[in-house]
C-alpha cells in the first residue's frame, strides 16, 4: 500500500489477539503499523507485534523490492511496536537503529542488548538525512511512554505520530474512526493530557498533510478535524451535548432510578442521555463516554461500607486518567445504612473542578414517592 510513491505502508492486522495490552476488547482487530520511506537511504518506522514478524519483514522486503533497509527508526518502544527490534537486526545485519537516549536504554532492557554498532542517537529537533527526505525528530514524551518521539518529513509533508492519532481496530474492517480512536485515547493515553498538549503545540508550527499513526488508518484529508478532536481530548474539554449514566444494580433497584432519570432528563429535552451498566459493559467505553459529556450521574449501591466494585474500578479508572472539569450527579441506594454518595465524593478529592449537584438521590432499597422526587429535582438541576 502507497502512502506516497516513496512511502509505503509495512504494518499488519491482528484478528487473533484476544486483549490488547492485557486489557482492552477489541473486537474488530488491531493494527500494528510500519511505513518504509524510500529514497538514497531507506528507513523503516518502527516494527510490530511479537507474533506477526514474518509477515513484517515479508512487506519490507516486498516494499524495497529485497534490498535491505539502511535504518529502522524507533519511535516508541512498548512491544506492540518494538518486539521484532532484534528479529529486523538479525535480518538486516547492516542496517543502524535510530532512537534517542531514553529509547537504547528500554533496548538494553528488552533484548539485553542496546546493539552499540547499529545505535544511531538523536536529540529533540534534530534530523536525519534519506536523501530529499529529512526526518526531523519531535520528542513527545508519556505520548503514552517517556521515550516516545514523533517524526517530520518536511518533503512529505507527513508526521509519524507514534501512539498519537490511533485506534483501536485492524485496517481491514470499516468503521466510524471517532468511536474507537476515543475509546483508545482515554484507555491509553487519557492520563497525559498536557502532554499531548504540548506536542500539539509543536505539531501546529509543521505543515501537515498526512498524519502516519501506529494504529488505525492512515490520515490524509480533513486533518483539521482529527487535532481538533485530540485538542478537546487532551485538554478535557467536553465534545458532546449531554449526559452520561453509569450504573451498578444488584437486583434492578439502582438501574430502575438510572432509568426514570433518564426518561425525566429525555422529557426535558437533553439531547443525550447515554447510559450503560458498569457491571455488563465495555469499561473502556464507560471511560470514553464519561470523558465525552459535560455531566455524569453515578447510580450505584453501598457495599462492605463502600461502594459496588464495578463502580469503584470505573470511578478508579476515571480518577488516575485525570478527570476533571465536570458536574456531577449522584444516585446512591443503601437499605440500612446508604454511604454511597459520601464514598464517591470522596473519591474525587483530588480532583480538578469537579461539581457536586446540589441534589442526592437517596434510594432506601427500592423507588418511593421521596426518592422519585429527589430524581425530579436532581433532573432539573442538571438541566439547568
Ligand atoms: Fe501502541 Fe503505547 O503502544
Amino acid at each position: 500500500m502507497f502512502i506516497r510513491d516513496d512511502i509505503l505502508y509495512v504494518g499488519v492486522n491482528d484478528h487473533q489477539i484476544d486483549l490488547f495490552e492485557g486489557l482492552y476488547d477489541v473486537p474488530n482487530g488491531m493494527a500494528y503499523n510500519s511505513y518504509v520511506i524510500k529514497d538514497e537511504k531507506t528507513a523503516v518506522m518502527d516494527s510490530v507485534d511479537q507474533n506477526f514478524g514474518d509477515e513484517w519483514i515479508a512487506n519490507i522486503k516486498q516494499a524495497l523490492g529485497g534490498s535491505a533497509p539502511d535504518y529502522l527508526i524507533v519511535q516508541h518502544m512498548e512491544p506492540d511496536h518494538s518486539a521484532n527490534i532484534g528479529r529486523f537486526a538479525a535480518e538486516f545485519p547492516n542496517a543502524k537503529i535510530v532512537g534517542n537516549a531514553k529509547t537504547f536504554a528500554m533496548i538494553k532492557r528488552f533484548f539485553g542488548t542496546d546493539y552499540p554498532d547499529k545505535q544511531v542517537v538523536v536529540k529533540d529537533g534534530e534530523t536525519l538525512s534519506l536523501g530529499s527526505h529529512e526526518l526531523k525528530f519531535v520528542f513527545a514524551p508519556m505520548v503514552h511512554w517517556p521515550e516516545v518521539m514523533f517524526t517530520y518529513d518536511a518533503a512529505a509533508k507527513v508526521l509519524f505520530t507514534a501512539d498519537a492519532f490511533g485506534k483501536f481496530g485492524a485496517l481491514d474492517v470499516e468503521e466510524d474512526w471517532a468511536c474507537e480512536a476515543r475509546r483508545y485515547y482515554f484507555g491509553i493515553v487519557g492520563k497525559y493530557g498536557m502532554q499531548v498538549q504540548n506536542v500539539l503545540k509543536k505539531a501546529a508550527a509543521l505543515d501537515i498533510q498526512t498524519i502516519c499513526p501506529l494504529h488505525g488508518p492512515v490520515l490524509s484529508e480533513n486533518l483539521d478535524y482529527y487535532l481538533e478532536l485530540y485538542n478537546t481530548w487532551s485538554s478535557y474539554g467536553v465534545e458532546s451535548e449531554g449526559l452520561f449514566i453509569a450504573y451498578t444494580s444488584v437486583y434492578g433497584n439502582t438501574k430502575k432510578a438510572a432509568e426514570l432519570l433518564k426518561e425525566k432528563l429525555e422529557a426535558k429535552g437533553c439531547p443525550k442521555v447515554a447510559v450503560a451498566d458498569l457491571a455488563r459493559e465495555d469499561m473502556a467505553e464507560s471511560v470514553e463516554d464519561a470523558f465525552r459529556y459535560g455531566k455524569l450521574v453515578l447510580a450505584t449501591t453501598t457495599y462492605n461500607a463502600d461502594i459496588f466494585p464495578f463502580m469503584r474500578e470505573f470511578i478508579n479508572d476515571l480518577t488516575e486518567r485525570g478527570y476533571q472539569n465536570r458536574t456531577i450527579g449522584i444516585i446512591e441506594n443503601g437499605t440500612w445504612a446508604p454511604m454511597a454518595a459520601k464514598v464517591i465524593k470522596s473519591k474525587f478529592e483530588k480532583s480538578k473542578n469537579i461539581t457536586f449537584a446540589n441534589t442526592t438521590v437517596t434510594v432506601n432499597s427500592a423507588l418511593d414517592s421521596t426518592s422519585e422526587a429527589q430524581i425530579e429535582a436532581l433532573a432539573d438541576e442538571l438541566m439547568g
